[in-house]
């Protein structure tokens, strides 16, 4: 720690009165504690502390008594926290790091970020800056004309939450309509964007929270909570994906999922019979519609009981389970919180024992109502009831179950929800009340404080438990409510929507939100979860679906929802749409593995690649689906074109290698099968023939889709399924490609890794190439041409065998690409297309 002192230190400090509320007053003191820099403004105190990755954690005690330092979010991580220098001055102090300036005025206390060439990133308020009222607290940062705001995890639309105020409260938001809030997750983590330069807020705080992007003022923008502390993280940028890596440094990242969970897959609130699951996996395989997983709702269980099988409508549940592994299915099952109060019932006689129930205020177990009837909850914020349950999954893995799926964890209670009827609990708002008290990892409170991160503690007893009872094997949980950091545990689904074309449409701004804070394993239900959908909507949701991380559909009530529920005509292009899916798959794992060291999502926001340009920034039904695909999904009804815009720069339709030039509006015809999807100039993009599910082989054939332009792409595999990577079994290509005016070229530019996990043989498609190509060459030598049909045949014999010497190319004329058909690449090896005669010395 260096403390240059270079001025006065004020010796004044009362807190400023506002409207009720008080603010931070003069610094009348300061010193550095440990690593921290802590400010003494009257009885107040602040402390600003440099965390990893230039992060800047602020923290205010208004009475001057901070309470234990404990987070849910924040993954420790041993690192020492960096040292920095003070620097006084009259009116002010500077916290100076290598990258940033901290600024404290003295008189009031507000806080600014400066980079280091000295331009004011952001910063307090200076008439509120930091507030509280009693044990409410609030932060008002100034607000600037330009400030756009994105992030917040599950939010309502628009993508850019300027003018608009959230509270975070997980609520089972079972009706939920366009601009319904809360719902059922909390994010208090935003990106701020300033014409081109990011920074991020994340306030860490699990009370009722809420931020107002500039509805109540157009100076400030705030954020608050009913209690607990004002304990906030300043994120540097410049840019939003170095937001999005400084926040996963902080909060973790997605795992990466077992290969399955990314293929298609079917839910239906209920298949409620072991007959009717088996009916429908069949139904799958002859209808020859790629699906890998099966869901079982609720009705699996007896008398809703969680851990059990109904034992006439699953009394052979194993065999049921075997029979769909054998054809390749994974099954999911749910398993709600609520446990019927029942002595007699094992679970709830366990949880008696253990005393893993939560209590109510006067000490009893609470008892409120969900699906089983009067139902006790599991106090997730406990060590000892987080193994507890987790282990419970024993007996349900043995049997044969791949996946968990968590549920009603906000957590759901029906019982107090009706003020109408003169409820005394009806404050609670649809959960337990506020009183129940909570062990809260030892430092006991009650209901207001853990709330937050109920959902949360129960996907992550979840997934520790599968991790200890199938230690070989990637879990794969599915969570509805959750807070910050999640994603460490499990994938999200957006919760009961409903089959409308609005709701189609704001899936869109609600995942590419959830995708920025972190939440990058998602998805919301294909075709609504509420009422029916026509099958023209169905089809054009399974077409936005096949993007979502998590692509999964879902329904409740009487009608079918299967991708063949909608007639030939419909069962046709969805079987093509749902082929795309799994043909994009190898692409999809690579991006899914770049998420899981980086933090970048799948679903990229289109100012997360072009945050320079204003333009782009608004728009709320456009995406990056992975870093090299632009995709403006139909989401219209009845729609025979599709406006959209093209981020500057060269794109190629993925289809059709049709170039268009960025930087305008673009209008397309579309019809029922259109799916608009842009490869960046560039691009190479990694996909295979379609399977029917992911069955653990190796991979024989590998395509990379190649695209006009200068451009890099990659390529990652391993077996799907194991830790195996953790020891170096993965494969890790790195490729590049450019285009002069006489020849194409590509090349193998690194590869990191095993060649066990090589596919078997390559087909390099390269796209937008007008005409037949003079020559192509492998590292120099000269390829066979073939006739297309010659190709077909060689391809199915280089699909047979690993390692087979078929090479070739061929020209379609048709779709204007050239294939060449490799049986292997090695690092270093370069395929060029030569459009004009080489040089002899060539
Ligand atoms: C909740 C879930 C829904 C599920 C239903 C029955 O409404 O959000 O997905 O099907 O409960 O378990």
């Amino acid at each position: 720690m260096n403390v240059t002192k270079t001025g006065r230190v004020a010796d004044r400090g009362q807190s400023l009165q506002t409207h009720g509320w008080q603010s931070l007053g003069e610094v009348t003191s300061h010193h550095v504690e440990d690593v921290t820099l802590v400010l003494d403004c009257g009885a107040s105190k602040v402390r600003i502390s440099l965390e990893r990755n230039d992060i800047i954690r602020v923290r205010l005690a208004p009475g001057g008594q901070f309470k234990r330092d404990h987070s849910w979010a924040v993954v420790p991580n041993g690192i020492k926290k960096p040292s920095f220098g003070v620097e006084e001055y009259d009116e002010y102090l500077e916290l100076v790091t290598p990258q940033l300036r901290v600024r404290i005025d003295r008189s009031p206390c507000r806080i600014s970020f400066f980079a280091d060439d000295e331009s004011r990133i952001a910063g307090d308020d200076p008439q509120k800056g930091m507030c509280w009222d009693g044990g409410e607290i609030r932060a008002y940062q100034s607000l600037h004309a330009d400030d756009h705001f994105f992030g917040m995890g599950e939010k309502h639309p628009p993508l850019d939450k300027r003018n608009q105020t959230y509270v975070n409260w997980n609520h089972d938001a079972a009706e939920h309509e366009q601009y319904s809030d809360p719902l059922y997750q909390t994010h208090p983590f935003v990106i701020v964007l300033n014409r081109g330069t990011a920074h991020g807020i994340f306030f860490d705080n699990t009370h009722r929270s809420s931020f107002d992007f500039g509805q109540t003022s157009r100076t400030a923008w705030s954020f608050g909570a009913d209690a607990g502390e004002l304990n906030y993280y300043f994120i540097p940028g410049p840019k939003p994906t170095d937001v999005i890596h400084r926040y996963a440094s902080l909060v973790g990242t997605t795992p990466l999922p077992p290969l399955w969970a990314l293929g298609y897959q079917q839910c239906r609130w209920s298949y409620d019979s072991a007959k009717r699951v088996a009916s429908i996996a069949r139904e799958f395989r002859k209808r020859k519609i790629p699906c890998d997983a099966i869901y079982i709702d609720i009705d699996y269980m007896d008398g809703f009981r969680s851990f059990t099988w109904d034992p006439k409508r699953f009394g052979q549940h194993e065999k049921l389970l075997k029979s769909l592994k054998k054809d390749g299915f994974k099954t999911v099952v749910i398993l709600d919180p609520g446990i019927k109060a029942e002595p007699g019932y094992k679970i709830y006689d366990s949880g008696i024992k253990g005393d893993h129930f939560l209590h109510g205020e006067d000490g009893t177990i609470y008892v409120g109502k969900v699906w089983p009837g009067q139902s006790v909850y599991p106090d997730f914020t406990r060590q000892q009831t987080r193994q507890w349950w987790g282990d419970l999954y024993k007996d349900l893995l043995a049997s044969g179950v791949t996946g968990i799926w968590n549920d009603m964890n906000e957590p759901a209670d029906f019982s107090h929800n009706n003020p109408d009827a003169g409820d005394m609990y009806a404050d609670a708002e649809g959960t337990i009340p506020l009183g129940v008290r909570f062990d809260n990892d030892g430092q006991r409170t009650d209901h207001r404080e853990a709330h937050n991160v109920y959902g949360m503690q129960m996907a992550r007893s979840t997934y520790d438990g599968m991790r200890r009872l199938r230690p070989a094997e990637r879990p794969f949980v599915l969570t509805r409510a959750g807070y910050s950091g999640v994603q460490r545990h499990a994938a999200v689904w957006t919760g009961d929507n409903a089959s409308t074309w609005d709701q189609l449409r704001m899936s869109v701004p609600m995942l590419l939100n959830m995708s920025v804070s972190g939440v990058i394993f998602c998805g919301a239900d294909i075709g609504g979860f509420r009422s029916y959908p026509t099958p023209e909507l169905y089809t054009r949701w399974l077409q936005l679906g096949i993007f979502y991380p998590l692509c999964r559909s879902h329904t409740a009530g009487g009608k079918e929802q299967d991708p063949f529920s909608f007639g030939k005509k419909h069962e046709k292009i969805n079987r093509t749409v749902i082929k795309l899916r799994y043909a994009l798959l190898p692409y999809i794992y690579t991006e899914m593995q770049h998420a899981s060291t980086s933090g970048e999502p799948l679903l990229r926001p289109l100012f997360l690649d072009y945050p320079k340009m204003p333009r782009v920034h608004k728009i709320d039904h456009e995406f990056m689906f992975g870093r090299q695909l632009l995709v403006a999904p139909v989401l219209w009804e009845t729609a025979k074109n599709r406006k959209f815009m093209l981020p500057p720069g060269q794109w190629y339709g993925f289809h059709d290698g049709k170039p268009h030039t960025g930087g305008e509006e673009i209008d397309i015809p579309v019809n029922i099968e259109t799916i608009p999807m842009f490869a960046r100039a560039g691009a190479i993009i990694p996909t295979r023939a379609a399977a029917q599910f992911v069955d653990g082989k190796p991979l024989t054939e590998l395509t990379l889709n190649i695209f006009p332009g200068i451009g890099r792409g990659h390529f990652y595999n391993d077996d799907g399924l194991s830790y195996g990577f953790e020891k170096g079994e993965f494969l890790r290509d790195e490729y590049e490609t450019s285009t002069q005016e006489d020849s194409t070229t590509f090349r193998l530019a690194r590869r990191t890794g095993s060649d066990t996990f090589a596919p078997g043989s390559y087909v390099l498609k390269f796209n937008g190439i007008q005409q037949a190509p003079r020559e192509v060459t492998l590292k120099g030598q000269m390829l066979k041409p073939w006739s297309a049909a010659a190709a077909k045949s060689k391809k199915s014999a280089a699909r047979g065998s690993k390692g087979s010497s078929a090479k070739g190319w061929c020209y379609d004329k048709k779709s204007r690409s050239v294939h060449v058909q490799l049986s292997e690449l090695r690092p270093g090896d370069t395929v060029e297309l030569h459009h004009k005669p080489r040089s002899p010395r060539s």
